[in-house]
């Protein structure tokens, strides 16, 4: 049986695994990589772990089905997946993809900085890349480099959609995944025997209840929540664009189960990684973990300079995550592809170069906004930190909560469960997934748009 996608001439996924690599692809990045690490870190190790973990199987896996359900019923761009359910709903759609257009640019921008740090380390420069920050500053401080980089990975991502779902996203993913897994399992091995590494492991692994209140646990669920929107790419439509390339016979269930785990296990492998190697280099300092672009591009660069091999490491680890940013930024880029297929009937080729030209525009906004511009703020933020801002802390948050109120009360959970047993005899998570849509994620949802409005977290 072919894919509803297949049968309009989409394209569509090939095989399951080229479904689950994919989506796989799409979720594990810039995100799982940098991010993870430090919230881990910041919020007492361990129990941030367990809470995410927690938080994964109920309402990441919630949200991840709902999500592909809704590509794979109806088969369309997420504008019209939204419209079909329900004409009043049509606005959701608009919203949803909204979010990758503002998104694509700015990820294109950061992962051309991941390209800068790739080629200084594999050119052996890596120690210029080492010392207080100025190396970082200055390159981004300057517009000429990271706009040639940014153009670089605008246009890798670009060329592997053009050649669309099968020939290109799927077969790059079945590659690209696997050295991902083998490259994170390399060096996490090798930063973990570092002398010295053993309290950074416990740091990370074990829950730290000093000072603990019930104030700082809301906020720990509160951040591992916004974690789990961000690294499982969902509210931002791609989900939906890649259940409409799934084949009608492949089981949803367990693909979302093998999705979440690949998720999950690089950003737990990427915090072994990343907090004992900060913890030596630091002398057991775990205020060195510190937030933002500065852990990867100018506290890890330190860390990989002062360790033996450091240049071949810090080589390895940008590529790695070079890797995991494409795969992503692929998504991203796919997802607004097939709205302007769609919308405008229009082939992918074309689709693809009115997507380079809008991300250009955008993305040059967020390099200059570092360096000609960098007096022009928005609501006292840069372009690149205002565009973050408003795509995953306001309309990610509230497309989540209309989707959750759409199909938890309007369509009711039978929308997913019909889904579902398209491929399968029984739906396990059914009860788990019909009181997460109703009632729970609903709540989360609110939860995750007023705290940064309540409290500084
Ligand atoms: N899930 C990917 C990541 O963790 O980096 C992709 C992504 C998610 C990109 C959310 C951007 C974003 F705002």
């Amino acid at each position: 049986m072919a894919s509803s996608a297949e049968v309009k001439g989409k394209g569509g996924f090939g095989s399951k695994i080229g479904f689950v690599l994919a989506a796989a692809g799409s979720a594990v990045g810039l995100g799982n990589i940098w991010r993870f690490p430090y919230l881990a870190a910041k919020y007492g190790g361990g129990l941030f772990l367990i809470i995410y973990i927690i938080l994964a199987v109920t309402f990441g896996f919630t949200l991840m089905i709902t999500e592909i359900a809704i590509g794979r019923r109806t088969g369309k761009s997420v504008i019209g997946a939204y419209k079909s359910i329900d004409k009043r709903f049509s606005f959701l759609g608009w919203l949803a993809a909204l979010v990758p257009v503002i998104i694509t640019p700015y990820y294109c921008v950061i992962g051309g900085w991941v390209l800068k740090y790739l080629f200084t380390f594999a050119g052996g420069m890596g120690t210029e890349a080492a010392g207080d920050g100025s190396f970082f500053s200055g390159f981004i401080g300057e517009a000429g480099q990271p706009t040639v980089y940014f153009f670089v990975f605008l246009i890798l991502t670009a060329l592997v959609v053009m050649l669309g779902v099968e020939k290109g996203i799927e077969r790059i993913s079945k590659f690209m995944m696997p050295v991902l897994v083998v490259l994170t399992l390399g060096i996490a091995i090798y930063t973990m025997t570092l002398d010295g590494a053993g309290g950074g492991l416990k740091y990370y692994l074990l829950p730290n209840f000093d000072g603990f209140t019930f104030e700082k646990l809301l906020k720990t669920i509160a951040a591992a929540m916004g974690q789990l929107f961000y690294s499982m790419s969902l509210a931002m439509g791609i989900m939906v664009t890649y259940g409409s390339y799934m084949r009608k016979q492949d089981s949803l269930e367990k693909s979302v189960r093998q999705i979440e785990v690949f998720d999950t296990g690089i950003a737990v492998l990427a915090g072994l990684i990343i907090v004992p190697a900060v913890f030596v280099f630091s002398g057991g300092d775990a205020g060195a973990l510190n937030a933002g672009p500065g852990l990867m591009f100018i506290t890890l660069p330190n860390v990989f300079q002062s360790m033996l091999g450091g240049q071949i490491v810090g080589t390895v680890f940008f590529v790695l995550v070079a890797l995991a940013a494409m795969t992503s930024s692929i998504s991203l880029m796919e997802t607004v592809v097939s709205i302007i297929m769609e919308k405008f009937k229009l082939r992918r080729i074309p689709a693809c170069l009115i997507t380079i030209a809008i991300c250009a525009i955008l993305g040059m906004l967020s390099v200059l906004g570092y360096s000609s511009w960098d007096k022009v703020t928005l609501f006292g933020m840069q372009f690149l930190d205002f565009f973050d801002f408003i795509s995953n802390n306001i309309m990610m948050p509230i497309v989540a909560l209309i989707t959750c109120i759409l199909i938890g009360w309007v369509t009711k959970p039978k929308y997913i469960e019909d889904e579902v047993l398209v491929s399968e005899t029984k739906f396990r998570g059914k009860k788990l997934v019909t009181v997460m849509l109703k009632f729970v994620c609903i709540v989360c949802m609110i939860i995750i748009l007023i705290t940064p409005f309540v409290t500084k977290l």
